[in-house]
């Protein structure tokens, strides 16, 4: 049957393709609202916090790990997101990841294999027999549960010759690319992402003119996770510089316990329209087409004939409501694939 053979009264509200979150961490167990409350007294985010949760979530059941996930997507579905990415990232043993993309794999047909998140403590100081681990056993048993490969490029995590390495092996056993760069300072992130053809490369908060002028040539989208620069305290992105420039952009939450603990993509909306100099109607087409792109996926995104159906009404005449109205649930209605997931 087509998905799009229902009629709805809008009633003058407005209508919009759902949103595809196209960064998330969703697997994960514990919480770490203390180092967040650390964080606001002024201690600087550092990537050795992960360390934290893959202790509590390699010591989840299944059970438990689903539950977190269920309560999560059941919040992102309220916050109008029709299609989520779901990364690995909080196992970094062979088990533990395997574990991860095949409960994530239970959500979303865009499963992420994060290996190369942090090296593991029992690794410590024997950071390239890691990366060995990840791009050998650990890729063996994730990549059939996955659709991409990614890794967290940065000082305290991985250089970009273990990142390339690892993008490297995923793409050889198939996988489609997306890198974690330029977060908390300029590096080499994004033009490794542009260089290895990756689908995305996410965070951008430190982009350099030649990593803008890299991505404006290049099918890297450029994801932007604000609600990240919100939780950490850090600058937020130009995202106009990087538009004018003629680059892709996206929105996406990065919903993780450590960096951005939040599911909203309208709170993501209002971050971009406010502080990244995006206009409403940029940071709305980030948030669904953009995700999509960052995806690689035609079907999603846009309210057209062949895509699947997913729309969502907001209780409100106009997305400005997204900023205008900060915090409010706007949400009403939410579709996927022409059912009512919500509303
Ligand atoms: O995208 N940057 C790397 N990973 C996550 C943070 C994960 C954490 O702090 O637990 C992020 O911000």
């Amino acid at each position: 049957t087509a998905h799009a053979d229902r009629r709805i009264d809008a009633e003058g509200r407005c209508v919009l393709p759902g949103f595809v979150d196209s960064h998330s961490h969703l697997v994960f167990a514990g919480d770490r609202g203390d180092e967040f409350v650390a964080r606001m007294a002024g201690r600087p985010y550092e990537a050795g916090g992960i360390r934290t949760t893959v202790n509590a979530t390699r010591a989840a059941t299944d059970e438990v790990l689903r539950a977190q996930m269920k309560r999560l997507t059941g919040e992102a579905t309220r916050s109008g997101v029709t299609h989520q990415e779901i990364k690995s990232g909080y196992g970094l043993d062979v088990p533990t990841e395997e574990r991860l993309c095949r409960l994530a794999g239970g959500l979303t047909d865009d499963v992420t294999f994060l290996g190369a998140h942090l090296v593991p403590a029992e690794y410590e100081g024997r950071a390239d027999d890691y990366v060995d681990l990840v791009c050998g056993e650990m890729l063996a048993a994730c990549a059939p549960r996955c659709r991409w490969i990614d890794a967290f490029c940065e000082v305290g995590a991985f250089d970009a010759d273990q990142c390339r390495a690892v993008l490297e092996a995923g793409h050889a056993a198939g996988l489609g690319l997306r890198l974690h760069g330029n977060q908390l300072g300029p590096g080499e992130g994004v033009r490794l992402a542009v260089e290895l053809g990756a689908a995305s490369v996410d965070h951008c908060t430190y982009l350099t003119d030649a990593d803008v002028e890299a991505l404006a040539g290049s099918s890297t989208v450029a994801t932007f996770l604000p609600a990240t620069d919100f939780s950490t305290r850090q600058a937020y992105p130009d995202a106009r510089r990087a538009i004018d420039a003629g680059v892709t952009v996206a929105l996406a939450t990065n919903t993780n316990p450590g960096s951005s603990n939040t599911t909203s993509m309208g709170f993501c909306i209002a971050l971009a329209v406010r502080d990244m100099g995006m206009t409403v109607d940029e940071a709305v087409r980030a948030a669904a087409l953009g995700g999509a792109e960052a995806l690689r996926r035609d079907d999603l995104g846009r309210l057209a004939p062949g895509c699947r159906a997913d729309a969502i009404v907001l209780e409100a005449r106009s997305p400005v409501d997204f900023v205008y109205r900060p915090g409010v649930p706007l949400v009403g209605e939410v579709f996927v694939a022409g059912h009512t997931v919500f509303g």
